[in-house]
C-alpha cells in the first residue's frame, strides 16, 4: 500500500475481534476435542447436497463460528449480493459485466427475476445455437472420408482447463477419439501430439473467448502449416472456432460456419459450461453434457435458497477465509483420490487463485484481508509418497480436501477398497496424530531410540474436509464444480474483491509482447532495452543472446 493510500474497512472491529479470539481458542484447543464435546458431530457437520456429501466435522467448525459468519453475513449484506450475481448485476465492475454463468446451466434462472432480462434470451439462444452446431458438426464428421481419431483442442486457461477436466473425468475407458490439450506456447507439446496425428484423420478445435490470446493463435498458425506441409491445401476448413469474439475468429480466418459463439457475460474460467466443451461433448455425447449442466444447476438452487448456516459452498468459503485471516493458512490443498480427477487441481487453481488473488477491493482501495490461499495438490495416492510428509509434519498450517468417489468405473475393486483406505486414513491420521505414548506402546517391542520416537509423533489437529460423491457421473461432477465456483464467490464477498476480472495476468502479456523481438533482433536491438527492462531482466535477455 502507498503512504497516500487507505483501505475501505471490509470486515467490522467486532467481527474481526470475534474471530480472532475464537481462533486463539481453537488453536490451542484443537479439532479433536470438539467430538467430545458434541457427540453427533460427524453426522451433524455433514452435509448431503445434490451430488455429493461433504464432511466438516474434521475441521474447526463450531456453532460459534457459524454465528459469528452468520453476522458477519448479514453485515455485508450477503444476500443481497448473492441475489445480485443471479440478477445480473453488472458485478464484474471493473469490466462493466455481469457474471452469467449460471444461466449456461438453467436457461430459465430459476425463476430468478434478471435486471435485463434479454439475457435470457441470449442464454437460450447461446444455447440453441450449441446444439445446433454440435449436430451439424457431428454430422459432417459423420459423412467424412476418413474417421476422425483426433481432436487437436487449442486453447489455454479457462479456454481449456475445464474441458480437459470434463473429457477425462467423463469420457470413459473406451473412448475412440482422442482429445489432445494443446495450451502452452512451448511447442514441445505441440510437436509431441502432431508426431500422433495425421491430417486425414484431425480436427482442430480453436477456443479463445478474445480469440485474440498469443499462445492459441501461435500453435493454430503452426497447426495450419503442418497440415500445408502435409498436402492440405485450405487447412482452416478442418478449424473450428469457439469464441465470445466471432469477428476475431473470422478475421484469423475461420469460416463462418465453423465458428461456433458463446456470451460475453460468460467468464473464461467460468466457461466450462458453454461452447468452449465442444471436443468433449463431441466424444462423452451431449446427453451427458445436458446432464453435467443439471448437476452444476442443482447446486445452484442449494446455493441461492440455503441460508448461510447450512449452505455448503458458504461454509466452505467461511473455513476458507477463518483459516487464512485468523489461523495464518497460506494455502490449501486439494487431493482427488480418483485418476479421472487428476486435472481437477489444475482446474481449481486457475478458478479461485485468477479470482481471489486480488490487492485491491471493489471500491480499488487496497484489501484489508487475506484474499486467496495458494491453492495446490495432486491425486491419491501419489502424493501420500511426496508432499504428505509435509502435511502431516511441517510447521504450516495446510487445510486440506479429499475427494473420494465410492463406486469406480472399472472392476478392480481390490484396487478401489484399497484407494478409499488410503484416502480415509489420511484424514483420521491428520485428525488424530500419534503422541510419544502411543509410539511407545505401537513399537514396545522394537528398542527405538528415543530420538527415533520422538521422530514419529505427529501433533494431529490438522484441519481436513471430505467429499464423498457416489460414483462419478456428469450430474456429479457438475455439481462439484458448481460448488467451487461459488464457493469461490463467497471469498470475495468475503473479502470485498471484484472475483471476476484478472488484470493481474496482463502487465507480464505486454512486457512479453515488448521482449521478444528484442530476442529476434540480436544483441544490439537488447541494449537498447535499457531503458524499459530492469538491470537483472536485461543480463538475462543478453545472456540467452549470446
Ligand atoms: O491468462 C488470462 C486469461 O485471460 C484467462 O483468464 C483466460 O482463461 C485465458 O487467458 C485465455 O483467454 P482466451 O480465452 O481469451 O484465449
Amino acid at each position: 500500500m502507498t503512504s497516500l493510500e487507505t483501505s475501505t474497512q471490509s470486515i467490522s472491529a467486532s467481527i474481526r475481534s470475534e474471530l480472532s479470539t475464537l481462533a486463539k481458542r481453537d488453536a490451542s484447543d484443537g479439532i479433536k476435542p470438539k467430538f467430545s464435546d458434541q457427540p453427533k458431530r460427524a453426522e451433524e457437520m455433514g452435509f448431503d447436497v445434490p451430488g455429493f456429501y461433504i464432511d466438516f466435522s474434521k475441521t474447526h467448525l463450531s456453532d460459534d463460528l457459524l454465528a459469528i459468519y452468520q453476522r458477519f453475513a448479514s453485515e455485508i449484506e450477503f444476500d443481497s449480493k448473492r441475489n445480485a450475481l443471479f440478477s445480473g448485476a453488472k458485478i464484474n465492475a471493473s469490466e462493466g459485466r455481469s457474471v452469467l454463468h449460471t444461466l449456461l446451466r438453467d436457461e430459465d434462472n430459476q425463476g430468478i427475476e434478471m435486471e435485463r432480462p434479454e439475457t435470457i434470451v441470449q442464454a437460450q439462444d447461446s444455447k440453441a445455437q450449441f446444439l445446433t452446431q454440435y449436430q451439424a458438426i457431428q454430422a459432417q464428421l459423420e459423412t467424412r472420408s476418413t474417421a476422425v481419431t483426433d481432436i487437436i483442442h487449442v486453447g489455454i486457461g479457462g479456454s481449456s482447463l475445464g474441458t480437459q477436466l470434463v473429457f477425462e473425468a467423463l469420457t470413459g475407458l473406451g473412448a475412440t477419439t482422442k482429445v489432445h490439450f494443446i495450451g502452452n506456447i512451448d511447442a514441445h507439446q505441440l510437436v509431441a501430439v502432431l508426431e500422433q496425428c495425421n491430417v486425414e484423420s484431425t480436427l482442430v478445435i480453436g477456443v479463445s473467448k478474445t480469440f485474440t490470446t498469443a499462445e492459441t493463435l501461435q500453435n493454430l498458425d503452426s497447426i495450419a502449416n503442418w497440415f500445408v506441409q502435409n498436402g492440405v491445401a485450405e487447412p482452416l476448413s478442418n478449424f473450428y472456432g469457439v469464441t465470445a469474439s466471432p469477428i476475431k475468429a473470422a478475421e484469423y480466418g475461420i469460416p463462418s460456419e465453423n465458428v461456433v459463439s458463446f456470451p460475453q457475460w460468460v467468464g473464461g474460467r467460468y466457461s466450462v459450461w458453454s461452447s468452449v466443451s465442444l471436443s468433449a461433448a463431441l466424444v462423452m455425447g451431449i446427453e451427458k453434457f445436458e446432464q453435467f449442466l443439471q448437476g452444476a444447476a442443482q447446486i445452484d438452487r442449494h446455493f441461492y435458497q440455503t441460508d448461510v448456516t447450512s449452505n455448503v459452498c458458504f461454509i466452505a468459503a467461511m473455513l476458507d477465509h477463518y483459516y487464512g485471516n485468523f489461523m495464518d493458512a497460506k494455502s490449501r490443498a486439494i487431493f482427488a483420490y480418483d485418476h479421472r480427477l487428476r486435472s481437477l487441481v489444475d482446474y481449481l487453481q486457475q478458478l479461485e487463485t485468477e479470482s481471489n488473488g486480488k490487492d485491491r477491493q471493489r471500491d480499488g482501495s487496497p484489501v484489508d484481508q487475506e484474499t486467496s490461499p495458494v491453492v495446490w495438490g495432486g491425486v491419491g495416492t501419489d502424493v501420500q509418497h511426496s508432499v504428505f510428509q509435509m502435511l502431516h509434519q511441517g510447521t504450516s498450517l495446510i487445510p486440506a480436501e479429499f475427494i473420494l468417489v465410492k463406486t469406480p468405473d472399472h472392476n478392480l475393486f481390490d484396487h478401489h477398497t484399497e484407494l478409499l483406505a488410503n484416502g480415509l486414513a489420511q484424514t483420521a491420521a491428520l485428525l488424530s496424530g500419534q503422541d510419544y505414548q502411543t509410539v511407545g506402546r505401537l513399537h514396545a517391542d522394537e528398542d527405538l531410540s528415543d530420538l527415533t520416537k520422538r521422530a514419529k509423533i505427529f501433533s494431529g489437529d490438522r484441519p481436513s474436509t471430505t467429499v464423498l460423491l457416489e460414483q462419478l457421473t456428469p450430474e456429479a461432477l457438475g455439481a462439484l464444480l458448481a460448488f467451487y465456483e461459488h464457493r469461490t464467490f463467497c471469498c470475495g464477498v468475503l473479502a470485498n474483491i471484484n472475483s471476476y476480472d484478472q488484470m493481474g495476468v496482463e502487465l507480464g502479456k505486454r512486457l512479453a509482447k515488448q521482449l521478444k523481438p528484442r530476442l529476434e533482433s540480436g544483441k544490439s536491438e537488447a541494449q537498447k532495452s535499457a531503458e524499459e527492462f530492469d538491470p537483472s531482466t536485461l543480463n538475462l535477455i543478453n545472456r540467452v543472446m549470446r
